[in-house]
């Protein structure tokens, strides 16, 4: 298990989001070498939609970089599909223009009976997925995780003062923000962690102390808690690294 964060700062959020994209192409290719479908989770909010108008871009262009992806997520609002905040439907928007096929991309259900019956749906989905019902270290479930880091120090819908944050078994399961809208589904510490590649995007000033913090290895933030079987990187512009 790995908690060894890298730092790679970039100039602006353009030149955050070609390198991520490039790491994640990457990721792709070394799947695809050993024989493997390309997993990924996504995040929702702000940060990722340059990355993923960047992914459309180049599909337009005939580069459609996770057209044999599963692409899952790492978190949603608990709000109808087609709702302004929920993360499946704003990534869809880019993503069906960009020669990813409805059959692989896998939305967090946000309209069953209650957010709990909700990720019980979609951690049965990621065992089904995954093969087996114990997440191996040996076999990570995911290649890639790309999380986004809050100005409270959560990252997917970990959020402080909740008590997912001590859930060590299930891979999914829910949260209510203290300030933020909307309960939440997400996945655990232990889902997020079952991964090749942490991937964390940060990008502007607001994030700055919380990059410090994250940098610093302060598990009294959430986000501070992630590790991973794999890499533990931070991808960030050089305005979030201002309080650095
Ligand atoms: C969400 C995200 C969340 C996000 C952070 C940062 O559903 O909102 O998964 O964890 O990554 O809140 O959000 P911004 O990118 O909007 O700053």
């Amino acid at each position: 298990m790995n908690k060894e964060i890298t730092l790679e700062v970039f100039p602006n959020p353009q030149a955050l989001a070609e390198a991520t994209l490039s790491f994640i192409q990457e990721a792709s290719e070394n799947a695809k070498k050993a024989g493997r479908v390309f997993r990924i989770a996504i995040s929702g909010g702000t940060t990722p939609r340059r990355l993923f108008a960047l992914i459309e871009e180049k599909a337009q262009q005939g580069f459609s970089i996770l057209s044999d992806a599963e692409i899952f997520f790492v978190d949603d609002r608990w709000v109808p599909k087609g709702h302004a905040d929920n993360n499946g439907s704003m990534a869809w928007d880019y993503f069906k223009n960009s020669g990813i096929s409805r059959e692989h991309f896998y939305p967090i259900p946000t309209e069953g009976i209650s957010p709990e019956k909700d990720a019980e749906i979609y951690e049965n989905l990621l065992r089904e997925k995954y093969g087996k019902n114990t997440l191996d270290p040996k076999e990570p479930l995911f290649d890639l995780v790309l999380l986004g880091l809050g100005g409270d120090g959560h990252t997917a819908s970990l959020f402080p003062e909740n008590e997912i944050l001590n859930e060590k078994t299930a891979w999914v399961g829910t949260s209510k923000p203290l300030e933020a809208p909307h309960r939440r589904i997400t996945l655990t510490y232990p889902a997020i962690a079952s991964t090749r590649n942490v991937v964390f995007l940060v990008e502007g000033t607001s994030k700055g102390e919380m990059l410090a913090r994250l940098l610093e290895g302060d598990t009294s933030i959430p986000a501070g808690c992630v590790v991973s079987e794999g890499n533990l990187l931070v991808m960030a512009d050089l305005n979030a690294t201002d309080a650095l």
